[in-house]
């Protein structure tokens, strides 16, 4: 099953009756994403964006871990939409909000709540979409955070050209011919997005199977 593929309940477990979907990949990523994240979020107050949540696990388990963080899932897919308020209600979580509609194709996307944004968290998108989206996401992180929040982006990135591994660079194939608009990006790239935007360049984590986490600081000047 090519690792772009997010029929979820074909792979993993079968959907439940509430609508909660199962996605394989959250169960491999969620613990060395939060540790790529944690020093930043157990310190942290305010509210934490979402944006592509997809199941909504990895939102329910990261509301569970950082309960003084207000948690805003979102989508644009109306049954991953169903399943993260599914999760919300199953998780029983004070501090996990109902999902947003948002579709990061919109230039002028917003969040719908009140104040700027500590977090703004997108797992496992930008190479799944077009380019528009990765520019709509950093564009939206530096209207959207507050001075000294955070934009963590995991994924699978080249850096500087190039693939970190022959895998990814068969990846990046598989998904351009499936959507030549879809394909693996690149850190340079995404750090030129974000001088831009008013972020810094990412400071990179390096997870299992060739995939890194990105950490943009909004208001951290470029040098
Ligand atoms: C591979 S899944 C990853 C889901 C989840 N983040 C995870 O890692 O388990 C990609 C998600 O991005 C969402 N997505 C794709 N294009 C989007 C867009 N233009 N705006 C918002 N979400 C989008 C899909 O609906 C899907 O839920």
């Amino acid at each position: 099953m090519p690792r772009f593929v997010v029929e979820y309940g074909s792979v993993g477990r079968p959907p439940e009756p509430d609508g909660r979907l199962d996605g394989p990949a959250f169960h491999r990523n969620h613990e060395p994403i939060w540790s790529a994240m944690a020093a930043f979020m157990d310190g942290a107050q305010g509210e934490v964006l979402e944006l592509g949540s997809g199941t909504g696990q990895h939102v329910t388990e990261f509301a569970r871990r950082a309960p003084q963080l207000t948690w805003w899932p979102s989508d644009y897919n109306a049954r991953h939409l169903d399943s993260i308020e599914a999760w919300r209600r199953h998780s029983g979580l004070a501090n996990l909000r109902s999902p947003q509609r948002i579709d990061l194709t919109d230039a002028d996307w917003t969040w719908h709540g009140s104040g700027k944004l500590t977090a703004i968290l997108c797992i496992n998108v930008l190479h799944i979409s077009p380019w528009r989206v990765s520019q709509n996401l950093i564009d939206g992180a530096g209207r959207q955070l507050r001075d000294g929040g955070r934009l963590f982006i995991y994924g699978p990135f080249k850096r500087d050209g190039a693939h970190t591994a022959p895998s990814n660079a068969t990846f990046d194939a598989s998904l351009r011919a499936e959507n030549p608009d879809w394909g693996v990006r690149d850190v340079r790239e995404l750090d030129t997005l974000a001088q831009a935007a008013g972020l810094s360049p990412a400071e990179i984590t390096t997870m299992p199977a060739n995939n890194l986490v990105l950490a943009f600081a909004r208001g951290v000047r470029h040098n």
